[in-house]
């Protein structure tokens, strides 16, 4: 089974958290998966600044970096600034704001990531399916620009293309999964009119990427994946989600043992780049611990 069918099946297993992911502000979505320890965007921050390091040399302009499934502006919030998750977690968790509206959260998380100081030199677009996290995102000023769009469903729309010609590095945690190659087909021709971007995606363990890995192939892309590296995304909501990962681990071929067995839901890296990047600049040169 490739792409989307077999993704759809995961999905079953995986616990449904779209409750929480088009709120007009981002409290419940922390609170939710700071029960779970959730951390993916935290884990990928070193190695998506260390590529935005790499793209500003090669550049040499401010680095635009295209943030699929980007919610509430989650990793636009950790690029930009000096912040971690934990920060994030005790900013959207105090307690004076929770009989707050979402306009109080919005005004003040406006003064709070303005009162952070100067933010790093890079513009992030957002595309999310969730309208409202995309709205929050912007009127906070964390997204530069951010499109509700669901690219499995719609084409991309003209008005995205021009914003999206001159993208630098197409990032993504949490998101592979619900979207699938078809997703990557529609962005691909608008991404790639200009400068090719380079595509880093934090994928679970369970999701195949050899469907997207084709589409990108497709477009002159190599695909290559951190080598010996999971990070941990999010301790398994139940005992019932947990077994039932193991279990599609397992038939995939996948050795779950100390790993997802031990409660961790798990991720990969997979960096992709037009062949000549990946000819020039080996995987092993872009990353230091
Ligand atoms: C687990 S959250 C990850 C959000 C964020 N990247 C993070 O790590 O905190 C998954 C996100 O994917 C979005 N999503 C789900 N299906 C999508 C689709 N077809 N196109 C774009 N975004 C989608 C959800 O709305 C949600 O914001």
């Amino acid at each position: 089974m490739f792409g989307g069918a077999a993704f759809d099946e995961i999905n079953e297993a995986k616990a449904n958290m779209d409750h929480i992911y088009n709120q007009t502000d981002p409290r419940m979505y922390f609170g939710e998966l700071e029960k779970l320890d959730y951390a993916i965007p935290g884990r990928a921050k070193p190695i998506f600044r260390q590529l935005i390091a790499h793209l500003q040399r090669l550049r040499n302009d401010p680095v635009r970096v295209l943030d699929l499934g980007c919610s509430y502006g989650v990793n636009a919030a950790l690029l930009k600034h000096d912040l971690s998750m934990r920060e994030l977690f005790d900013h959207w968790g105090q307690q004076k704001m929770e009989d707050a509206t979402s306009a109080e959260v919005v005004a003040h998380d406006r003064r709070f990531f303005a009162d952070q100081g100067e933010p790093e030199d890079i513009e992030v677009i957002g595309i999310d399916l969730a309208q409202n996290a995309i709205a929050y995102a912007e009127d906070v000023g964390l997204l530069d620009e951010g499109f509700a769009l669901n690219l499995e469903t719609g084409q991309l729309p003209a008005t995205a293309e021009e914003e999206l010609a001159s993208i630098d590095l197409v990032a993504s945690t949490g998101c592979v999964g619900y979207v699938t190659e078809t997703s990557f087909e529609r962005l691909l021709p608008a991404v790639t009119q200009g400068r090719s971007p380079w595509i880093g995606n934090f994928v679970l363990r369970m999701f195949p990427f050899d469907a997207i890995e084709e589409t990108l192939n497709d477009w002159g892309y190599v695909t290559q994946k951190l080598a010996d590296q999971t990070f941990f995304q999010r301790r398994f909501a139940s005992a019932d989600e947990r077994d039932q990962m193991v279990e599609q681990l397992s038939d995939q071929g996948i050795d779950p043992t100390g790993l997802e067995t031990e409660g961790d839901l798990l991720a990969e890296f997979y960096l992709s780049r037009p062949i000549k990047d990946t000819a020039e600049i080996p995987i092993e040169r872009l990353f230091h611990a």
